[in-house]
């Protein structure tokens, strides 16, 4: 099982901490060894015997101020503590550990932060109380200041504790299968429609007709447009952003063979979209990083440049002329230029071959030695631990296996020789496709124009390819 996520709280009130997460979802989580939460006593690091941490504010001023020396020696004990551990298990560990100041000076804190965080092996919370904590500590250790919200709590630590439960049901195994992390209010910029339980009928009230009518494309619509009627009534600031994205898509679907990399991240809400207008779009994806962008002629990219992130290092855009251009603006060098396929339909393939499951990732090893070899190492092992890697067994055996890039693509195919003839490469393919559409995507591969081999296979599968080719281009290196 994956390393459980390590959650340290600086903080005033320890019991609070620890009272507060020793419950329901986050106390089985702790239990079964998915997450770790420690509350450290700053107290216990005050050096002084009155176990003082506060002292006045220079410059005057009403209340005390927590001081750095008790905050910055808790915070090394967690350090060196965590360091001490990845040493044990023989990792390197050069990695700052993120340090999450909870304060209402912060950035606010939303699903998609949580999301972020996610990823990290540990966290650590500081906890200020009083008027705050002096600023010199903070700049030596924080590197993330975080509000739950724009009103003022007397302390850090139900912050804190309102972070790590959104936190904690993100990583993997923290929540049980009945109680999926996915199809939620914020995932996709709306808030979830209503639900209902049984009695059929209570205090006179009848549950909506068609969730009893077992028309799951009824029902779905009905999702929608309650989903879309309740964001508009209470978060006319997302539904704003909704609608823009929705018409965007909309705009871009005229052409969905040729703009489809766009489509799938922007329909999934994996991109965000920098610029738009009639003849232009440019977005980019949130994990990858990866700007995409869509436009006629070269002459339409002065107008999206102010808009373009500084850490561009990676392009993927539909113009063969702007190639030039993005060199001498953005010292970019041309890469690959490939055909998308598209999966136009709505219903699912049909997957002739069945033993198709998750990758595991103790056969790693045979992934990197059939595909890439060692450069590929860390992607593949992303891969695999984000569930996008699949394989085809022949009982315990590994005969194959395809996944989805960071991009949302779908690639990575590789088949053992021996099966190159049966139905094991297109059954992987087929799976790939159906578990997009499952996530609301438009299944879509890139094929570089010279692999002749695999652009025939994708109309065999009822792939569609497109027309017109896209370009990657990359950052050059100095
Ligand atoms: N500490 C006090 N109020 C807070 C808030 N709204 N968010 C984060 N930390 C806080």
């Amino acid at each position: 099982m994956d390393k459980p996520m390590g959650f340290y709280v600086l903080t005033l009130f320890p019991e609070m901490i620890q009272k507060g997460c020793d419950n329901s979802i986050l106390k089985r989580a702790m239990a079964q060894d998915h997450i770790r939460i420690q509350a450290i006593n700053i107290r216990d690091y005050s050096g002084n015997r009155h176990g003082k941490v506060d002292d006045y504010t220079y410059g005057g001023g009403a209340g005390m101020l927590m001081q750095a020396q008790p905050v910055y020696d808790a915070w090394r004990d967690v350090v060196d503590h965590i360091s001490q551990e990845k040493t044990d298990i023989s990792e390197p560990s050069a990695k700052r550990v993120r340090t999450i100041y909870v304060t209402p000076k912060g950035e606010p804190f939303t699903q998609k932060m949580a999301k972020e965080l996610a990823k990290e092996e540990e966290l650590i919370f500081l906890c200020g109380h009083y008027e705050g904590i002096d600023e010199r500590v903070l700049e030596e250790i924080v590197t993330d200041r975080v509000s739950i919200g724009d009103y003022v709590l007397t302390g850090g630590e139900l912050p804190a504790m309102v972070m790590i439960d959104a936190i904690s049901r993100l990583v993997p195994g923290v929540l049980g299968s009945e109680e999926s992390a996915e199809t939620e209010t914020f995932e996709n910029e709306l808030l979830e429609y209503p639900q209902y339980s049984r009695p059929e009928v209570w205090h006179g009230k009848a549950v909506p007709e068609v969730l009893l009518s077992g028309d799951h494309k009824r029902i779905e619509e009905w999702r929608r447009i309650e989903s879309e009627r309740l964001t508009e009534k209470v978060r006319p600031d997302l539904f704003e952003r909704y609608c823009r994205r929705q018409k965007v898509i909309s705009a871009l679907m005229r052409h969905k063979k040729e703009n489809a990399y766009m489509i799938d991240s922007l329909m999934r809400d994996m991109a965000d979209i920098l610029y738009a207008d009639e003849n232009v779009v440019a977005a980019v994806h949130r994990v990858t990083r990866v700007v995409m962008l869509c436009l006629d002629s070269p002459e339409e990219f002065e107008k999206l440049q102010p808009f373009l992130p500084e850490d561009c290092h990676l392009i993927l855009h539909n113009c063969e002329a702007l190639a030039p251009i993005l060199e001498e603006k953005l010292g970019m060098k041309a890469g690959d230029a490939c055909y998308q396929s598209v999966y136009t339909q709505k219903n699912s393939l049909s997957v002739a071959y069945k033993n198709i499951g998750l990758f595991p990732a103790s056969k790693l090893d045979y992934a990197v030695e059939n595909y890439g070899g060692e450069s590929e190492r860390e992607y593949l092992k992303d891969r695999i631990e984000n569930k996008e890697l699949f394989a085809a067994f022949e009982g315990d055996r590994i005969i194959g296996f395809a996944g989805s890039h960071a991009g949302g693509s779908l690639g990575i195919l590789y088949v053992d020789p021996e099966y190159r003839r049966s139905n094991v490469g297109s059954s992987l393919a087929c799976y790939l496709v159906n578990l997009a559409l499952d996530r609301g995507g438009l299944p879509y591969a890139h094929i570089r124009v010279s692999n002749e081999a695999s652009l025939k296979m994708q109309e065999k599968m009822g792939l569609y390819l497109g027309k017109k080719k896209i370009f990657w281009m990359y950052k050059k290196e100095n």
